[in-house]
């Protein structure tokens, strides 16, 4: 079976600092990914390059099949379909649970559709079925302004699977979240495997365990390990630089 992403010899380097160092990686369909490694390891830095927020000084992206190296943002989420949870707020605060998610189905262009015409019972269905994955059903009508913290996050969470993209990012869901909370999230993500192809950061090694099948450790932009957790986690070199604390 091939890779749905294969980074090939990566690199991105900043006035002279190299970032990200020549990594390889082949992530398959329906897999779920955990990038781990120190602060500015370079996982965020990775995640841009492969949602096209940065562009590679060096090495290639293919993605189902596709060269997606250096093209717009738009156009990765949108034709390819990479679908990234941002940190930060991304929800229309305004507006009820419910129509952020209807709003995200139907592209961020058509606000104005959605608040003046009913959706089809499709439609309707498939809000309803994020909202339950998204645990927020029973809140649909609570104006997102109300959620909490951890809510707020689950939220965005629904309105990027509404763009139902093939590899979904997810860099540190669950930071500042409760720890019944980042259990939720965990399980949430794990469901999402299903469907989706799944990339996520996470310095939480609870949630890591709980999640993880094979996990990917940078360090100084350089890919350092991979393999199993139960693998990496024995690995001297991982220890030392980062699991020593845990
Ligand atoms: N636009 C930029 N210009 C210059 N340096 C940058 C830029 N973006 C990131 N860096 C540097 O690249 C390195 C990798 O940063 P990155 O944010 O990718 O790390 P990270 O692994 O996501 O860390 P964390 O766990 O803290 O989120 C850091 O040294 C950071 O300061
Ligand atoms: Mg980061």
């Amino acid at each position: 079976m091939g890779a749905l992403l294969e980074i090939k010899d990566l690199g991105v380097d900043f006035g002279g600092f190299r970032a990200v160092d020549s990594v390889n990686m082949k992530i398959g369909d329906g897999e779920i990914r955990v990038i781990i490694g120190p602060n500015g390891a370079g996982k965020t830095t990775f995640m841009d390059m492969v949602t096209g927020k940065t562009r590679p000084t060096k090495g290639t992206i293919f993605f189902n099949g596709h060269n997606i190296t250096g093209k717009e943002p738009g156009e990765i989420a949108g034709k390819y379909k990479i679908g990234r949870k941002f940190q930060g707020p991304n929800i229309f605060e305004n507006m009820s649970v419910y129509q952020n998610i209807e709003i995200a189905l139907k592209g961020y262009t058509s606000i104005w559709h959605t608040l003046t015409y009913k959706p089809n019972t499709r439609k309707r269905e498939r809000i309803k079925a994020i909202l339950k994955k998204i645990k927020l059903y029973d809140m649909k009508d609570f104006m997102s302004s109300e959620l909490s913290h951890g809510q707020r996050q689950w939220l965005e969470i629904g309105m990027v699977m509404a763009q139902s993209p093939k590899l979904i990012i997810l860099d540190e869901p669950t930071a500042g979240m409760t720890a019944d909370e980042t259990h939720q999230t965990g399980e949430m993500v794990k469901e999402l495997a299903g469907e989706h192809t799944i990339i996520v950061t996470e310095h939480d090694m609870d949630f890591v365990r709980q999640v993880a099948n094979r996990v990917t450790v940078l360090h100084q932009g350089k890919l350092l390990a991979e393999g199993l957790l139960e693998e990496v986690e024995k690995n001297p070199e991982v220890i030392q630089v980062y699991l020593k604390e845990d």
